[in-house]
């Protein structure tokens, strides 16, 4: 195998957010992660506005407008409420993803495929204030083939299904959606998107992904933040930076 390039590394600080609100407090405050992880070396920080805000305050937000350096990739659900929030900060990237359950596919990611018309006028707007958009999608041919008609740039592949199947013990199934997200990788690529994977990875499932030479950016956060309250945040991404840049011999 030739070098592949190497990979982003976006760093999810949601559930640094999860854990102060457990308290309504100030502390453990997501900006000091996404500048301890900035610092680190990610290379992107992602952030998720929740509709109930269950983690991810909209000062946060505005926090991490003022003080990141590394590109803030925005996630939000496909409501009105949210396209303004991201046309006022103008975010370097906005990933739209499902919340509701019934915008959800088999698989997880965003149903584009049911919801292309209102999609494509829903993104438009974003696309033109100067944000990258990005859909979470399965890794499916229908939604691919949607998110790239409505003119998204990006498509972030769910892998959670993969981790939760390797995670059980499920090896064989593991595998069939490591190969979906491997064909659909390169597909999406063929389309012309750039694509990203995302959820639920961890030091035991990162490796395959990151070897998928389509791969541009993955977005880690639960199991990072996780690992971080034994091991610091940095030296947890210094782990994880190893495990991808290893699989991309890099
Ligand atoms: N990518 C997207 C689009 C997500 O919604 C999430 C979870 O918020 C992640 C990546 C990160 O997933 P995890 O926290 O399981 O690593």
């Amino acid at each position: 195998m030739g070098e592949l390039g190497k990979l982003r590394l976006g760093v999810n600080i949601d559930h640094v957010a999860t854990v102060r609100n457990a308290r309504g407090g100030a502390t453990p405050d997501p900006l000091r992660a996404a500048q301890i992880a900035q610092e680190a070396g990610a290379d992107g920080i992602t952030a998720h506005l929740r509709e109930d805000r269950r983690h991810i305050q909209d000062a946060d937000i505005e926090g991490l407008m003022e003080m990141l350096t590394v590109p803030l990739n925005f996630e939000m659900a496909a409501t009105e409420e949210m396209q303004a929030i991201a046309l006022r900060h103008k975010p370097h990237a906005v990933c739209i993803v499902p919340e509701k359950r019934e915008e959800r596919t088999t698989e997880g990611g965003l149903d584009v495929a049911r919801d292309e018309n209102r999609l494509a006028h829903y993104i438009a707007p974003l696309r033109e204030a100067g944000s990258r958009v990005s859909i979470f999608i399965g890794a499916e041919e229908h939604q691919l083939n949607a998110a790239h008609r409505i003119g998204a740039q990006v498509v972030e592949l769910h892998s959670g299904a993969y981790c939760d199947y390797y995670h059980e013990g499920r090896f064989d199934e593991a595998d069939v959606e490591l190969a979906k997200l491997r064909e659909m990788t390169t597909y999406g690529h063929s389309l012309g998107l750039e694509m990203h994977v995302g959820h639920g990875l961890t030091y035991d499932t990162v490796g395959p992904v990151a070897a998928f030479p389509e791969v541009m950016e993955l977005n880690i956060g639960h199991f990072l933040i996780g690992e971080a309250i034994f091991r610091g945040l940095a030296t947890a991404m210094a782990e994880m930076r190893r495990l991808m840049d290893d699989a991309r011999g890099v």
